[in-house]
């Protein structure tokens, strides 16, 4: 297939689909949730997870205030709600009022922690990193909130009873009726790759 060469930066964050989860974060008696799909584990040991906010959210100002954040991991069936969170400014609105989110007991940080959450990280900020309008915040996760059933012993997501939200960018959300798995052990695959 051809490919085009391009003189700009081009699409290069365009790695969809991502999984478009909701950090939440609270303060000074207010409390807030943004929609994030740029975000990464960063570390099994320490447990360390980072996303990237823009400095003029809210939600980046009740986490400098409070040092605390939360990451919500939404079921597909919630995928609305995502985009209500992502799509409204939480200065002057109470995003939980408005859109009837319901919350859970955080239980060693002030985020609040979604009920409708599969799974939700409760994380202290470590550190940041500030590019021009945009910080990538290191948290170090501190207590795990997990419905049961949702995941399989070795840890995936049980794609019977959950599936995650996934943004494609530009306001699409990946449509999966039935979805699948393959599984591909990386060694098999990595030795066949070196005969
Ligand atoms: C699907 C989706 C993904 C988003 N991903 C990010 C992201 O990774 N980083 C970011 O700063 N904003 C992201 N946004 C935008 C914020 O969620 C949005 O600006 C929100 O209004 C911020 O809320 P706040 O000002 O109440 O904190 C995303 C929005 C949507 C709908």
């Amino acid at each position: 297939m051809a490919k085009k060469v391009l003189e700009n930066v081009g699409l290069f964050y365009q790695h969809y689909p991502r999984i478009a989860l909701v950090v939440t974060a609270a303060s000074g008696g207010k409390e807030n949730a943004m929609t994030v799909a740029w975000h990464m584990p960063m570390s099994k040991d320490p447990p360390l997870i980072s996303f990237v906010t823009g400095t003029s959210h809210f939600t980046y100002k009740l986490i400098k205030e409070s040092g605390e954040f939360a990451i919500n991991l939404m079921p597909d069936t919630h995928a609305e709600m995502v985009a209500a969170i992502g799509g409204s400014k939480g200065e002057n609105c109470d995003k939980f009022a408005t859109y009837g989110i319901e919350k859970d007991q955080s239980v060693k940080t002030s985020a609040p922690i979604l009920a409708d959450a599969y799974a939700a990280f409760e994380c202290k900020v470590v550190e940041e990193k500030v590019y021009d309008g945009h910080s990538m915040v290191i948290g170090e996760v501190v207590a795990t909130h997990v419905q049961e059933g949702c995941f399989w012993d070795d840890g995936t997501v049980n794609l019977e009873k959950v599936f995650p939200v996934l943004y494609m960018g530009s306001e699409q959300y990946l449509n999966i009726e039935k979805a699948g798995v393959r599984m591909l052990k990386r060694d098999v695959y990595a030795k066949e790759l070196k005969l």
